[in-house]
């Protein structure tokens, strides 16, 4: 198969990517850091061939118009896209500044959109092909430190659900998957004994190409509590933001 991945520089769509090439697939990844993808395709070496890596930034048309390009002089039309990339800015502190929200949307957002507008069209000429959202529960519950990066998967999964309503087909499929806390640098808090790891997460996605269109969760029990949680009321949720922010903060500190 051919598997085109947003943000493989790190965590979860790294991981991703070398499960997929070790498993023989092609993949083609993007993300904006040269030297980390450098040092990434170093070390798949013996897989270099099936293994093509671009320095793009989502959130930049030129540099998705760029890469597009090139993926099409190359004849590489992807089975399966998955739109993994996003950072996790924070937005509020004190006051609420608009700036970083709207980078969470660019790069969340517009820079999984952005690459469904490209590839819609060949997909449904050749009525087959697979797009992945990667999620967050924060679609559902707001957020600590940051507004945007929970309004920007919320629009995220709601746009996928508009999209699968609008184009899908059995062999034309938008699958959003909702990750609760993993392991990675995008996770701002503390970790535990047994937290999922970036390749569990890998691993959740790529069972997730052969499903039907619609909204998938990992890790189960944890999802499940987030999604409760999220019905609590909202002074209730503040009180346990404030919890947590004095035993993040802690941690940070430690
Ligand atoms: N970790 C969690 O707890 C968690 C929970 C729920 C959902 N998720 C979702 O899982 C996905 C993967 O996150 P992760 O945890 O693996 O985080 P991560 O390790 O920080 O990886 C994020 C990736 O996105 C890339 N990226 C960021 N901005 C980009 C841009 N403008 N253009 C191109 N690439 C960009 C980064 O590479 P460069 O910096 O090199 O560009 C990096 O490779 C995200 O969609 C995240 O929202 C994670």
């Amino acid at each position: 198969m051919k598997i085109f991945i947003t943000g493989v520089s790190s965590g979860i769509g790294r991981a991703l990517a070398i499960e997929l090439i070790s498993q023989g697939h092609s993949v083609w990844g993007v993300a904006r850091r040269r030297p980390v993808l450098k040092k990434l395709h170093t070390s798949m070496q013996k897989h270099n061939k099936n293994f093509i890596l671009s320095v793009c930034d989502v959130s930049s048309q030129a540099s998705v118009n760029q890469v597009f390009a090139q993926m099409k002089k190359r004849k590489f039309l992807p089975d399966v896209i998955v739109l993994n990339a996003a950072i996790n800015q924070q937005d509020v502190n004190k006051s609420l500044h608009l700036d970083a929200f709207k980078q969470n949307f660019e790069t969340n957002l517009n820079g999984a959109l952005i690459w469904v507008e490209a590839f819609l069209p060949a997909f449904r000429r050749r009525q087959k092909g697979t797009f992945i959202a990667i999620s967050s529960m924060a679609a559902y519950r707001p957020g600590y430190m940051s507004t945007g990066y929970s309004a920007s998967k919320a629009a995220l999964s709601n746009a996928f659900r508009g999209l699968s309503i609008n184009f899908s087909t059995k062999d034309l499929k938008f699958i959003t998957i909702h990750f609760g806390p993993i392991n990675t640098d995008l996770w701002p808090g503390p970790t535990w004994p047994g937290m999922s790891t970036a390749q569990q997460a890998a691993g959740f996605i790529i069972r997730s190409f052969s499903k039907k269109s619609g909204n998938y969760y990992f890790p189960f029990i944890i999802t499940r509590l987030t999604w409760l949680s999220a019905k609590l009321p909202n002074n209730v949720l503040a009180y346990g933001y404030k919890k947590y922010k004095k035993r993040f903060n802690s941690v940070s500190k430690s």
